[in-house]
């Protein structure tokens, strides 16, 4: 497996690549959530990339960007197991030089849910992965459903600007107990840890009602709020039962539904959906 930092030697190294080639954005730390994505690339491509590079553009200045986990030398020796060609590790001043002032930004999707909980952050989102993908000139490009909002983004992106890139979204990996894999869940004590299992059982929840025929936007999101408030660790930021493509707020669930939150354990921020229907 090949590493390099500068864009001049990702793009010689990119050029040496063989046929078809996947890329695995991501922003190190890896889990099972990231390695499945490698492997599925590794099995649906001639050549396999993946990035690793903490975006300060898409943290806003009272997120935890500085203690975002890293952990490059595990990350590589996983990334090496799972059959990864080359990696690429920009630098901050690599990926936003002086000056740098051009910005990708999605309209209309963004504003919801993580858009209006963490403004600016698919901003910071879409120039990335926009550098990412000119500098890769990957066939395809493999995303978490963990991130829903994000893979919707990004696929829409695709589209409006005509990227030639096919987006892959790979089920979200989750521990034993249902919480979804995530970097951030390093971030969690023991109690914490335990309490975390909320996002997964008001989910659980509120799927169990919409297999009973509960179509109510309402009570869907009731329930969500309900699980969440019994655990005192907890701290709702918003729940959601929206429209899968349009991530509008439903009244009444006809088709492709996504149940989404985000929840405080403690500081910690953690995310997470199912979809129905
Ligand atoms: O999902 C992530 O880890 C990041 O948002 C991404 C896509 C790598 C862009 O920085």
């Amino acid at each position: 497996m090949q590493m390099v930092s500068t864009l001049a030697d990702l793009r010689a190294a990119r050029l040496a690549l063989p046929g078809t080639a996947g890329l695995i954005p991501t922003m190190g730390y890896l889990h099972e959530g990231h390695i499945s994505l490698a492997r599925r690339a590794r099995a649906e491509c001639d050549s396999v990339i993946a990035s690793i590079f903490v975006n300060p553009a898409q943290f806003a200045p009272n997120e935890d960007l500085a203690k975002y986990p890293r952990n490059l030398e595990r990350d590589l020796q996983l990334l090496e197991s799972a059959g990864v060609d080359l990696v690429w590790t920009p630098t901050p001043e690599g990926m936003y030089p002086p000056g740098f002032s051009t910005w990708v930004e999605v309209e209309g999707l963004t504003r919801p849910l993580e858009g209006a909980a963490r403004p600016g952050h698919f901003r910071g989102v879409t120039t990335v992965v926009t550098k990412l993908f000119s500098a890769v000139q990957p066939e395809r490009a493999y995303f978490g459903q963990k991130d829903a909002q994000q893979a919707a983004v990004i696929r829409k992106m695709v589209r409006d600007l005509d990227f030639p890139i096919e987006i892959i979204v790979g089920p979200t990996v989750r521990e034993a107990d249902g919480l979804a894999m995530s970097s951030r869940n390093a971030y969690l004590n023991a109690e914490e840890r335990k309490a975390a299992t909320v996002l997964f059982n008001a989910l659980s929840a509120a799927q169990q009602a919409y297999q009973h025929g509960e179509r109510d936007g309402d009570v869907l999101r009731g329930i969500l709020r309900h699980v969440i408030d019994l655990q005192p660790l907890a701290r709702m930021q918003y729940v959601s039962a929206a429209d899968y493509d349009t991530l509008e707020e439903l009244q009444t669930l006809t088709g492709k539904t996504l149940l989404s939150m985000a929840v405080f354990i403690g500081q910690t921020r953690l995310i997470d959906n199912f979809v129905l229907g």
